[in-house]
């Protein structure tokens, strides 16, 4: 309990703009995905309209699917280029995908949903009452099922979890020339999966056409992050 005080604590801060989300069992801001009923854990999991949605979801032009309706995020590690997220108003791959596309170094996305709780836990309300947030998390290195293990963690007894998780990866001509900045230094293994192998471009073309997708994205600045990230 002292941890997450501090943590609140630390959060309030630096979230200036925010403070009213950031305090002990305060009302968070609206999730936009469906929540199913009951709204218990054990019905998140095994949610069809998750499922369904992400199983049907249309892939972006210029773009292969690398990964369909998992039940974990891809995971930010050492060795990998989190660039970080936004809230989306509907599971919307095109969305998610003009985001990257206006974003330096972003070579592909992970679109999932996540059960996410509607008031800040805290001792007061340790279980609260979940919402379904849609979450558009932006990658400047590969976005591959072998990093989707971020399954879900605890806040006090609030069990957030993710569903619905499908990776996108810019095709190999696009991702040529959102990497050679974001990537000078390191050596990734491209994924293979779908047909593209990015791996045979090591050697970049200048000249690849990037995607020039303006879709307008229903992108929703997380609040509780302080508006930032
Ligand atoms: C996710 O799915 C895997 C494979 O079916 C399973 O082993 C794991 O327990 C699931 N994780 C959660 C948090 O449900």
């Amino acid at each position: 309990m002292f941890a997450l005080l501090a943590t609140v604590a630390g959060l309030a801060a630096f979230a200036t703009a925010d403070t009213a989300t950031t305090s002990a069992c305060s009302a968070q801001p609206t999730g936009y995905g469906p929540v199913p009923s009951p709204n218990t854990e054990a019905a998140f999991k095994t949610y069809t309209q998750f499922t369904t949605i992400s199983n049907n979801a249309i892939t972006p032009s210029l773009y292969q699917r690398t990964f369909t309706n998992l039940n974990a995020s891809s995971f930010a590690t050492s060795s990998n280029v989190y660039l970080g997220y936004y809230e989306l108003a509907s599971y919307d791959p095109a969305s998610c995908t003009a985001i990257c596309d206006t974003t330096s170094g972003c070579v592909g996305t992970n679109l999932y949903f996540e059960r996410s709780p509607s008031l800040l836990p805290a001792a007061a309300c340790p279980n609260p009452a979940a919402i379904t947030l849609i979450k558009c998390a932006l990658w400047g290195s590969p976005v591959a099922s072998v990093d989707a293990t971020n399954d879900g963690q605890y806040q006090a007894s609030f069990h957030a979890l993710i569903a619905g998780s499908n990776g996108y990866m810019k095709l190999p001509a696009q991702a040529c020339s959102a990497i050679s900045s974001a990537w000078s230094g390191h050596s990734y293994a491209w994924p293979t999966q779908g047909g593209y192998n990015w791996q045979g471009w090591t050697s970049m073309s200048s000249s690849a056409a990037k995607s020039t997708t303006t879709a307008a994205a229903q992108r929703v600045v997380p609040a509780r992050y302080g508006g930032t990230w």
